[in-house]
């Protein structure tokens, strides 16, 4: 297959980490980056053109782009760039805000429709390799539950929604938030117990936070455990700690997860299904199955399908430079 031309829509952590795994990728070529802030992108990188998001059209005319991969936040940035980009060309991003998939979904499909294009959305680890793992393990032990728990290793996994959210209380300087699993929890899971959790029962939260100087420790601490959603329903631990501190032992994206389910087979007997990913850089990891499922997009297209995919609806075979030959041969 002859290289696929990848814009990239977006630069942050995923922006930067697709960038680095493009070049892991000799089948796949960057060939232009598109963002709101393009000075601040060319401070930093230069190896392609950067472009002004108002001249993504451009942008994908003169570089030949044939798929952009969107990396914004999936809070405010792809409900408005994901139908502008799917106008313009073949897309694939990792919208992950879960409860507005179906939502983004149809979104999406109807203007990749009306345009000819591919759009792949929701992929990553969670949505995306998690997902089709949780589809699976309910599709091979029906009945069963699957479940996903985050942080298992003993510094737990970095949530950058909720380090983001923690950020956004007066008097926080900077701030990061590790998640973990409660073994317990796994436990009732692998027991094939099929428990219902409520949001507390199945996750901790570690916070790790620079105060302003000045800032009220006690207020501080009171807006953490009282915020809706995020910490509020958790057991939630607040440590203080300097920028120093945080900068030095605190750096980085790990992150790791598992998904669990278990149920029965045919007369009875117990079984088990779980899935398990361990990431020294989350958005590194997560621009990796970006990456994959570009290529996918490319295959699609190229076979002239339009409108949303998501990682359910693509044959595993898209996602690979493996012939069907070798799939056949050694991955089987
Ligand atoms: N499905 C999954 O498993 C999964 C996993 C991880 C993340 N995600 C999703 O990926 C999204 C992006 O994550 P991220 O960590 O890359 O977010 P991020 O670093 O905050 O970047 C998001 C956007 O903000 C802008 N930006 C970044 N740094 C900036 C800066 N210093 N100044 C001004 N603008 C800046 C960039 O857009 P411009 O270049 O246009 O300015 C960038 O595309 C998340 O919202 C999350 O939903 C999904």
């Amino acid at each position: 297959m002859s290289q696929v031309k990848v814009a990239v829509v977006g630069y942050g952590n995923v922006g930067r980490g697709v960038i680095a795994s493009l070049k892991n990728n000799p089948d796949m070529e960057l060939v232009c980056v598109v963002s709101r802030s393009p000075e601040r992108v060319k401070k930093e990188f230069s190896a392609v053109p950067v472009f002004h998001v108002s001249e993504a059209e451009k942008a994908f005319e003169r570089s030949g782009a044939q798929v952009a991969i969107l990396c914004g936040g999936s809070k405010d940035d792809l409900p408005k760039f994901g139908p502008q980009m799917a106008k313009l060309i073949n897309t694939v991003d990792s919208f992950d805000n879960h409860i507005h998939i179906p939502d983004y979904f149809a979104a999406m499909d109807k203007t990749a429709k009306e345009h000819g294009h591919v759009s792949v959305i929701s992929t990553g680890w969670d949505p995306g390799i998690f997902s089709l793992e949780r589809t699976l393990a309910g599709a091979f032990l029906p009945g069963s539950r699957a479940y996903g728990f985050y942080g298992l290793g003993p510094a737990g996994g970095l949530s950058m929604g909720h380090s983001d959210a923690l950020r956004t209380i007066p008097g926080v300087k900077d701030a990061r938030q590790y998640t973990h699993a409660i073994p317990s929890a796994v436990k009732k899971v692998q027991n094939g117990e099929n428990p219902d959790f409520a949001p507390g029962d199945m996750h901790t939260r570690e916070c790790f936070v620079v105060l302003e100087e000045g800032a009220d420790k006690v207020a501080v601490t009171k807006a953490i455990m009282e915020m809706p959603g995020y910490f509020a329903p958790y057991d939630t631990t607040v440590n203080f700690i300097t920028q120093e501190e945080l900068n030095t032992k605190y750096a980085g994206f790990p992150h790791d997860g598992l998904v669990a389910a278990a149920g029965v087979t045919g007369k009875g007997n117990p079984a088990r299904i779980e899935y398990r990913c361990v990431w020294g850089s989350n958005p590194e990891a997560t621009a990796n199955v970006l990456v994959a499922h570009a290529r996918a997009a490319a295959r699609l297209a190229a076979e002239k399908r339009t409108g949303a995919f998501t990682i359910l609806d693509i044959p595993a075979s898209y996602f690979t430079t493996k012939s069907h030959d070798e799939l056949l041969a050694h991955w089987m």
